[in-house]
């Protein structure tokens, strides 16, 4: 029987040299005259574990991480190429059976539940681990059936505002128009946040498959994935997903046979944080500058070229064949609150293990960061923990008791966003983290609205003078005043939330910015 090697294709496996490893198997399987197939897979999320090479034996895979080319001498000579068990290889990069390594097991992967597993671009691959199964189910529905599905679900928006995704779909559906859109946000633009590279390079095929739901579900016949310009092998991979899609008719005139019709592209996105934002996205999409558009009219009723249009991120569309097969019931019965489902967190930063962890909504702050992330990699203690992207507050260790929520996080002041969860040890000074967002707020600012545009610049001249101590508290009083005047005047979200993380780190460090320090019970509130 063939032997089976897989070796990530994913971008961060391939920047710690997973391309390199897999040169040196080949040789080595050429070598060693041994029948096996290199498998070029996802990743498993565990990236301290990258590259993770896995031996596939009667089924079961083991893993060997992190494994340098140089290691591919010392693995043969253990015998993986061999007939022995692969239990019994003694070697320092064995991980044992990578499905029960205790990062994998404590996880609920509905949406990752394919990621790593399969060949990312096989189609038969894809269908033989439950491909499709969305799909089909969609098909035997009406199209407000399916809407009701993801409505009932409880999902909602992956991509930062959290806003229902089912009542997106159906101001869309109930929207008359000739031509409707479906359109994908791949910006990821969220510092330490990567769950759609990952789920893009590692199944494609399941935002293929979501968009096709979507596109049935709301009356619209194309779809467009605005893709971010860094993510070139996400490029590959989805390429190859809808090239193989419409030649075996999922996508095209005739969706799996069905009276519907669905055409799919990808798009190069324009390099701005701003381009997510969905109606600059949108402006992008369409050729022209990033600026931010008012609204009213919503996308949903005037989007791209202005017809009604569904904008998602690529998470929201990867829970919805999960939903459409399994039930909005199965979908929602995780979670918490208003909360339903799975969340794919990314645990970033100065973390020992960071990587993917899908989970239900509900777990603590503190179990993701000491328990599942195992505290910091330099070993001294976190002192702060930014969720949420760049517009994501700071939480000192006293709310680490803040459950993952979408409400939980937005009474304290915090937002989940995209559930990008950067950790900061206790060399991190927090008035240059609070400078550092007005910095990027100014950079990335689309200039469309003066509280963003000039706020920001007024921000960082400010945070300089506090830093060099001149008029602290006055100027202070400006910041204050400043965070106060973008959060309720900006247009969009950059400006409005960009005092999240400058107030967050003075109200929790203010003996950064030259305040006297917060009491222990103060700082717990
Ligand atoms: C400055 C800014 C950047 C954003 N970047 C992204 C992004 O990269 N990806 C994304 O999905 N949403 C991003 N959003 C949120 C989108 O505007 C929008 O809420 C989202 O695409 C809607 O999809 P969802 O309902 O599935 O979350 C951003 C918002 C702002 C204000
Ligand atoms: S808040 Fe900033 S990014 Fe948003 S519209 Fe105003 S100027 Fe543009």
């Amino acid at each position: 029987m063939t032997l089976r090697i897989f070796v990530p294709r994913d971008a961060a496996a391939i920047a710690v040299g997973a391309d390199e490893v897999a040169t040196a198997l080949r040789a080595a399987v050429k070598k060693a005259g041994v029948q096996a197939e290199i498998v070029r897979n996802g990743s498993r999320g565990m990236l301290w574990l990258e590259p993770l090479v896995e031996i596939e034996r009667e089924g079961v895979r083991y893993g060997f991480g992190p494994v340098a080319p140089g290691d591919v001498e010392g693995l043969v000579k253990a015998g993986i190429l061999q007939g022995k068990p692969v239990a019994e290889i003694k070697h320092p990069a064995a991980i044992g059976v990578v499905d029960d390594h205790p990062y994998m097991k404590r996880q609920t992967r509905l949406t990752f539940a394919r990621c790593g597993v399969t060949d990312p671009v096989s189609l038969e691959d894809y269908k033989a681990h439950d491909g499709y199964k969305g799909l089909e189910r969609a098909l035997a529905l009406k199209p407000i059936e399916i809407v009701d599905e993801v409505a009932k679900s409880g999902l909602r928006g992956r991509g930062g505002a959290g806003f229902p995704t089912g009542i997106k779909w159906k101001t869309v559906h109930d929207t008359a128009g000739p031509q409707k859109y479906i359109v994908c946000n791949a910006d990821e633009g969220d510092s330490g946040t990567f769950a759609d590279r990952m789920i893009m390079e590692g199944d494609p095929f399941l935002l293929v498959e979501g968009m096709t739901i979507a596109g049935i579900a709301v009356g619209a016949t194309r779809g467009y994935i605005y893709l971010r310009s860094e993510y070139p092998h996400a490029a590959i991979a989805l390429n190859a997903a809808i090239a193989a899609a419409k030649k075996a008719g999922y996508l095209g005139p005739s969706v799996a046979g069905s009276s519907h019709a669905f055409e799919l592209e990808v798009r190069i996105g324009a390099g701005a944080y701003v381009c997510g934002e969905e109606t600059s996205l949108l402006e992008s999409l369409e050729g022209k500058r990033g600026l931010v558009r008012a609204k009213p009219p919503l996308p949903a009723h005037k989007g791209l070229f202005d017809k009604p249009t569904v904008i998602n991120n690529v998470l929201s569309l990867c829970a919805v064949p999960f939903i459409l097969s399994e039930g909005a019931k199965a979908y929602a019965d995780y979670g918490m609150g208003r909360s339903r489902g799975t969340m794919p967190i990314q645990l970033a930063g100065n973390l020992k293990f960071g990587g993917l962890f899908e989970t239900a909504f509900g777990i603590t702050l503190g179990e993701l960061i000491d328990d599942i992330g195992g505290g910091t990699l330099s070993g001294r203690p976190v002192k702060a923990v930014q969720v949420g992207g760049p517009l994501g507050a700071y939480f000192p260790r006293g709310l680490f008791d803040t459950p993952f929520d979408y409400e939980a996080f937005a009474a304290r002041d915090g937002l989940i966003g995209h559930a990008g969860v950067v950790v900061f040890d206790e060399t991190a000074n927090m008035a240059k983290q609070a400078r550092f967002a007005f910095e990027f707020c100014s950079i990335e600012s689309c200039g469309k609205c003066t509280p963003c545009r000039i706020g920001s610049t007024r921000g960082r001249e400010t945070m300089d003078k506090v830093m060099a101590g001149e008029n602290t508290s006055q100027n202070l009083a400006v910041i204050e005043d400043l965070c106060n005047t973008m959060k309720f005047g900006s247009l969009c979200a950059l400006g409005g939330f960009t005092p999240y993380p400058v107030m967050s780190a003075l109200t929790h460090f203010p003996e950064d910015f030259g305040r006297p320090a917060r009491k222990l019970a103060e700082a717990a509130e």
